[in-house]
C-alpha cells in the first residue's frame, strides 16, 4: 500500500534506525526495491527526481508504483525527491505522489521558509509529507563534489522547521552526491545540533560510499531517512559490462541481471532499517 512518510519516519527515528530511499525511474527499478523490501521485510521509500521526467513522468511512475504497492505486504512511499519547481509538486501530488521534497537551498533562507510554506500548505490538506531542505550539496547527478559542500546550520535549521513546517530536514554534513573523492567524513556533532535545532526527522542525501558504520551511527543520533542511488545505477551498470563480457547480447537478459543485482545492493542498505 502506498503510504505518506510522516509515521514511519517518526518511528525510526524513535528506534534510532533508518529508512532508505531509493532512486527509481523505469519498472526495472521499481520491482527490485520493492523485491528487497519484501525479502528483508521492510517498508521502503521509492524516490522520483524531476531530473527523471526524460524516462517518465510522474503519472506513469505513480501508475507504476500504485499498482505495484498494492500487491506488496508493507508500506511503500512514492517520494518526489529534490523538485524545485513547484509545479512539478503539484503535478507529482495530483499524480497520486505520497511525499515530496522542495529544494529551495539556491534561494536566500526567506524566500525558502516561504516557498517551501507554501508547499506544506498544499501539501497539508492532501496528506502528503514534506521533506526540505538547509545547506548546500552538490547536484544528484554527483557532478561537482566536496567543493560544492555548505554546511548546514543549525540556527538556521531552527529557524527553517518553525516557520515552514516540514516534517523531515535534508542536511549537509559532508555528504555528497555520487562518488566520493576521498574518505567520506560526515560531523557527527553537528548533525546532532542540527537534529536538536531542527526537531524534526533529519534525512541524508548522497549515501553511496559512506560506510555503513557510520550511517547507522547518523541514524542512532538523529537521521531516519538515508537516500542511495549511485551504488545502485553503477552497480547495475557494472554487471551488464560483465554480462555483455560474457557474451550475452539480449537486451531483456541484460535488464533481467541488471534488476537482480539492484535488488542486492538495495537489500544490503534495507538491513541498515533494522
Ligand atoms: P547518491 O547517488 O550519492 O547515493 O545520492 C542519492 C541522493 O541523495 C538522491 O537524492
Amino acid at each position: 500500500m502506498l503510504v505518506n512518510s510522516r509515521e514511519l519516519l517518526r518511528e525510526y527515528r524513535r528506534r534510532g534506525r533508518c529508512l532508505p530511499a531509493f532512486n527509481i525511474y523505469n519498472l526495472e527499478t521499481i520491482r527490485a526495491a520493492l523485491t528487497a523490501a519484501r525479502q528483508e521485510e521492510t517498508p521502503v521509500i521509492l524516490a522520483f527526481g524531476e531530473g527523471y521526467l526524460s524516462h517518465a513522468s510522474f503519472k506513469t511512475i505513480a501508475v507504476l508504483a500504485a499498482q505495484l504497492a498494492e500487491e506488496h505486504p508493507l508500506p511503500v512511499v512514492l517520494h518526489l525527491d529534490h523538485c524545485r519547481d513547484p509545479r512539478h509538486i503539484q503535478e507529482a501530488v495530483e499524480a497520486g505522489f505520497t511525499s515530496v521534497m522542495y529544494d529551495g537551498t539556491g534561494l536566500p533562507l526567506e524566500e525558502n521558509i516561504r516557498q517551501t510554506r507554501a508547499v506544506v500548505e498544499f501539501a497539508r490538506g492532501r496528506d502528503v509529507t514534506v521533506e526540505g531542505e538547509l545547506g548546500g550539496m552538490n547536484p544528484e547527478d554527483g557532478t561537482g563534489g566536496e567543493e560544492d559542500l555548505l554546511f548546514t546550520d543549525p540556527s538556521q535549521a531552527r529557524i527553517y522547521t518553525a516557520e515552514s513546517g516540514v516534517d523531515s530536514l535534508a542536511v549537509s554534513v559532508g555528504n555528497v552526491h555520487g562518488v566520493y573523492r576521498g574518505e567520506p567524513r560526515l560531523d557527527l556533532d553537528r548533525l546532532a545540533a542540527v537534529y536538536q535545532a531542527a526537531e524534526v526527522p533529519l534525512v541524508l542525501h548522497g549515501c553511496s560510499g559512506i560506510p555503513h558504520g557510520d550511517i547507522r551511527r547518523a541514524a542512532e543520533l538523529a537521521v531516519a531517512k538515508i537516500n542511495v542511488n549511485t551504488e545502485i545505477a553503477m552497480g547495475a551498470a557494472g554487471r551488464v559490462s560483465r554480462e555483455l563480457n560474457a557474451g550475452i547480447k539480449r537486451y531483456e537478459k541484460l535488464a533481467a541481471a541488471a534488476e537482480k543485482e539492484m535488488t542486492g545492493i538495495m537489500g544490503d542498505f534495507l538491513r541498515l532499517s533494522k
